[in-house]
C-alpha cells in the first residue's frame, strides 16, 4: 500500500476560543472521509482566552496548538505554521469559519493531480458567494484594496486568506516579509507558481467574536503593497514614485507662489523662490520616499547632485521642445504638445541621473 500524503492545515488565531470547537469538528469530519492524512496546527498569539487549554485537553494526535508569547501578526503566525508543518501540502485558513474546511478536499485534489501548484479559495469566481453584508464603505474599501493588487497577480481574489500550496514551492521562494495580513498575496507574488487555480467558496459570516482587521492593518497593507511593487517592478516603481513626487512639486510651486504674491513679494522674486522651495520639497520627498536607502548617505552632496540633475533635466526639456518645433513646424500652433513631451523627456533624464548617481545605492 502506498503511504497517504500528509496535509498540514495552518490556522492563525487570536482570541478565537469560541470558534475552535466547530473548526476542529468540521476538519475531523473530512479527515475520516478522504484519501490523505491531516494535521491541524493552530498558531495562537497568546490569546489567554482558554484556547490553549481547550486544544490541549482534547489531546488529539492530529491537532496541536502552538502559542507564541512574544510576537503578534497573522502573516508571521502563518510562517511559523509553515515551519512547524510536516506535510507535503500546506493549507492556510481562518479560524472563524468564514472559510469552509470542506473545500480543502478539492484544493488538495487539484494540487495532487498536478493541475495546480497553488490553489486559492476565492470569493470572486463563478459559483462563489458571500454572507457578509458589507456596508458601502467596507465594499469600496475592499474593491480598492483588490484593484491596487491587480498589477501584481492575475488572481481574482488576491486578498483571500484561504489557500493551499505544495511545501516544495517555498524552497525557491524569495525571502518573505511577514508584515500585515496579506501573506497569501505575498506568496502569489514571490513563489515561483506556474499554475494557480481559484476554487469558488461560500464566504460565511464569522461565527463568533469579531474581526481583527483594524485601520492599522489597512495602513500595513499599503506599506506591504509598496514593497511588493518594488519587488516585482523595481525600476517602474521607482519611476512612478519619482513622477508623483515631481507632480507634487508642481503643486508646492503654485501654492508657494500664490502665498508669496499675496504677501506682497514681487512676482519675479516669488517665482524664483517658489522654484527653490519646490525643488527642496522634491529633494526631501525623493530622499525619504522614492529612494529610502539614500537616507544613509550624507545629504549635502545629494542635494547638490539633485539640483544639478534638475537643472540638466530642464535643459533637456527645453532642447527637446526646440527640436520638436524644428522638426514639426505644425507644433508652433499647439506648443502644449511639444512642451508635454519635453517635460517627460526632462523627467526621465532627471530620473536616470537621480537613481543612478544622486541617490545611488552603494552597497548591494
Ligand atoms: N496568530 C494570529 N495573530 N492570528 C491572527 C492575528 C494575529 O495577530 N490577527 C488575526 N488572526 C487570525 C484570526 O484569529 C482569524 O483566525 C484569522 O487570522 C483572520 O482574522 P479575521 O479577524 O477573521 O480577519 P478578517 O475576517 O477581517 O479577514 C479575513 O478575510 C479577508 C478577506 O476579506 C482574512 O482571511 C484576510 O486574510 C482576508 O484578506
Ligand atoms: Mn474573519
Amino acid at each position: 500500500m502506498v503511504d497517504k500524503i500528509l496535509v498540514s492545515i495552518i490556522v492563525p488565531t487570536y482570541k478565537e476560543r469560541e470558534n475552535i470547537p466547530e473548526l476542529i469538528s468540521r476538519i475531523d469530519k473530512i479527515r475520516g472521509s478522504v484519501g490523505f492524512d491531516i494535521e491541524l496546527i493552530i498558531v495562537d498569539d497568546d490569546s489567554q482566552d482558554g484556547s490553549e487549554e481547550y486544544v490541549n485537553s482534547l489531546s488529539l494526535p492530529w491537532c496541536r496548538i502552538y502559542v507564541r508569547k512574544n510576537e503578534r501578526g497573522l502573516s508571521s503566525a502563518v510562517l511559523k505554521g509553515f515551519e512547524l508543518a510536516s506535510g507535503e501540502i500546506l493549507v492556510v485558513m481562518d479560524a472563524d469559519l468564514s472559510h469552509p474546511p470542506e473545500k480543502i478536499v478539492d484544493m488538495v485534489q487539484l494540487l495532487q493531480s498536478g493541475e495546480a501548484d497553488m490553489v486559492v479559495g476565492s470569493r470572486y469566481v463563478p459559483g462563489a458567494s458571500t454572507d457578509e453584508e458589507w456596508g458601502l464603505l467596507r465594499r469600496i474599501n475592499s474593491i480598492v484594496a483588490t484593484l491596487l493588487a491587480k498589477p501584481l497577480t492575475s488572481v481574482k481574489d488576491p486578498m483571500s486568506g484561504f489557500f493551499a500550496l505544495k511545501k516544495q514551492l517555498l524552497k525557491n521562494t524569495a525571502p518573505l516579509n511577514p508584515t500585515g495580513y496579506k501573506i497569501g498575496l505575498e506568496l502569489l507574488v514571490k513563489c515561483p507558481v506556474k499554475k494557480i487555480v481559484e476554487v469558488p467558496i461560500h464566504f460565511a459570516q464569522r461565527a463568533h467574536g469579531k474581526s481583527k482587521l483594524t485601520l492599522k492593518e489597512q495602513i500595513n497593507y499599503l506599506i506591504h503593497l509598496r514593497r511588493l511593487y518594488f519587488y516585482k517592478y523595481e525600476n517602474l516603481t521607482y519611476f512612478l514614485h519619482f513622477a508623483i513626487v515631481g507632480f507634487s512639486g508642481t503643486i508646492v510651486n503654485l501654492i508657494v507662489l500664490t502665498l508669496l504674491v499675496l504677501l506682497g513679494i514681487p512676482v519675479r522674486a516669488s517665482v524664483a523662490l517658489a522654484i527653490v522651495v519646490a525643488m527642496l520639497s522634491n529633494f526631501i520627498l525623493n530622499r525619504w520616499l522614492t529612494f529610502p536607502h539614500a537616507r544613509e548617505s550624507p545629504w549635502l552632496p545629494q542635494l547638490l547632485g539633485f539640483v544639478s540633475a534638475c537643472s540638466l533635466g530642464a535643459v533637456v526639456n527645453y532642447i527637446t521642445v526646440l527640436l520638436l518645433l524644428y522638426l514639426f513646424p505644425l507644433f508652433e500652433k499647439i506648443p502644449q504638445i511639444p512642451a508635454l513631451i519635453g517635460i517627460l523627456a526632462g523627467l526621465i533624464f532627471n530620473f536616470v541621473l537621480s537613481k543612478n548617481f544622486v541617490f545611488k545605492k552603494w552597497q548591494d
